[in-house]
């Protein structure tokens, strides 16, 4: 059944709330617990669809897993790994993509990986090209299938390899990652992505034995070992879940505080905020978010890999962009198909248009072809309530953010898919004093 959630906007968003462990973070550290022989603790994981489906195909693969949900502490026992049923593992693809992570532990452990038909966010071709070329180099087989694709080890075992990504894609990196701290000699990764989460795998990876160092040009380099133990592991907060909530604070002339907000993964966020004229306070807890009043101000922005400003930001801050005095440019670099939730935003009242060309200082990928991934938005614009529709997470929770902010009773369908990547965020939006109520089903 679709969920519809009815909200009357025009509301602040005023309170506190609390993020917890990083979605992009949580799933592969739980993946990474496959490496070792003996138990693994992670810290801090929160109870969202992405770790529930990990849970589910680990426990195919026989990992035992104990999760006390309330202080989100996850216990994963991966002694009696096993292969999995193709059935079973396809009956869970489609809900995430993480799976594609599986195939270096699993080829370490028991010599094959089965890739289902991937999930996760419709924001362009999504390919897998990258981690299927970076699995036949460390000597891996790779058969694609009717069925989905079959990978297998060499009886000899992965071999240290050399790979130099066109593009710093990060699950790429994590691919290289997983499979490279197992495999027989050294592995150079050049073009790496580096994000906060990325080094926080990497902390994981170095508690279980692995030998990686980074070095500032983005290289990696991983010296194999034939064997690695348990971790015990605290993740680092969600960035992106802290800077939807800001971008809601602004959004609605709101002042919330988000306990867990992490200023030293959140720089370039921050300075941007700060731009469109956010007011922030950071404590050693985490950080208040609020609209100082007075007139938001116009933009250019370029998303960006890491350092960069993050993709995953660019669509709860395009919201608030439509209250900024002036005319606002958004260069959409990581994607290639990341403004379909603007069109409810123009549904709205927004005045948005999206162009294919690079409005931004550094000409990207997506220049020369057929994709709409620059945005001007002229504000401020009133926004008034409509019935819409979630396109995906991001662009889902910023359709959220629009309608707590536009004046009227909007209706919002498909709501689910926020929970794959926001934690509780219906008590969290009642926390906060938003006007919200499903008109159907209860969500987990
Ligand atoms: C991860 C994050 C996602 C974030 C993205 C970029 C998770 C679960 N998701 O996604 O929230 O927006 O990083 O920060 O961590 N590409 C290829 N071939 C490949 C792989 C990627 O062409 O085999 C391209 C993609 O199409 C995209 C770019 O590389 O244009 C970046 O993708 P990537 O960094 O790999 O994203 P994900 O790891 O899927």
């Amino acid at each position: 059944m679709t969920s519809v959630l009815q909200v009357e906007g025009g509301h602040p968003l005023t309170g506190t709330i609390a993020v917890r462990g990083a979605k992009n973070f949580v799933p592969k550290a739980m993946v990474a617990s496959l490496l070792a022989d003996e138990p693994s603790e992670l810290r801090n994981v929160p109870l969202i669809r992405d770790v529930e489906v990990v849970s589910d195909l680990l426990g195919l693969h026989g990992v035992e897993i104990d999760f006390d949900q309330d202080r989100g502490v996850m216990r994963l026992d991966p002694t009696n790994v096993k292969s999995a049923r193709r059935a079973d593992i396809d009956a869970l693809g489609g809900a995430s993509r993480i799976p594609i992570l599986f195939c270096g532990p699993l080829l370490h452990q028991i010599g094959e990986a089965f890739i289902p038909e991937l999930g996760g966010c419709n924001i362009g071709g999504r390919p897998i090209d990258f981690h299927l070329d970076i699995l036949r180099r460390f000597g891996a087989t790779v058969d694609k299938r009717p069925d989905g694709i079959h990978i297998t080890s060499p009886a000899s075992g992965l071999k240290g390899t050399f790979v130099e990504l066109p593009f710093p894609s990060v699950g790429a990196t994590e691919q290289t990652l997983l499979t490279a701290v197992r495999a027989d000699g050294i592995t150079i990764l050049q073009g790496a992505a580096v994000e906060p989460e990325i080094m926080d795998l990497i902390n994981v990876l170095q508690k279980m034995g692995a030998i990686i160092s980074v070095d500032t040009d983005r290289t990696i380099r991983i010296e194999g070992v034939p064997h690695l133990i348990g971790y015990r592991h605290t993740s680092l907060p969600d960035r992106i879940e802290a800077a939807s909530w800001a971008a809601a604070a602004l959004a609605t002339h709101g002042d919330i505080y988000v306990h867990g907000a992490h200023q030293p993964d959140m720089t370039t966020f921050l300075n941007t905020f700060r731009k469109v004229g956010g007011a922030f306070d950071i404590d050693s807890e985490g950080i208040r978010f609020y609209h100082p009043g007075g007139e938001l101000h116009s933009i250019a922005l370029e998303t960006a890999v890491h350092p960069g400003f993050m993709t995953d930001w660019q669509q709860p801050l395009v919201v608030a962009l439509t209250q900024a005095k002036g005319l606002s440019i958004v260069h959409e670099t990581v994607y290639e198909n990341r403004f379909g939730f603007t069109r409810a935003l123009r549904q709205m009242g927004a005045n948005i248009q999206v162009y294919k060309e690079c409005l931004g200082s550094t000409p990207c990928r997506f220049g020369q072809r057929n994709f709409y991934h620059s945005a001007v938005i002229s504000g401020p614009a009133p926004l008034h309530a409509a019935d819409i529709t979630v396109p995906d997470l991001r662009g889902g929770f910023s359709h959220l953010i629009a309608a707590l902010a536009a004046s009227g009773t909007s209706r919002v369908s498909g709501i689910d898919v926020i929970s794959r990547g926001y934690e509780h965020f219906l008590t969290k939006l009642q926390g906060l004093d938003a006007r919200v109520e499903y008109l159907d089903h209860q969500p987990v």
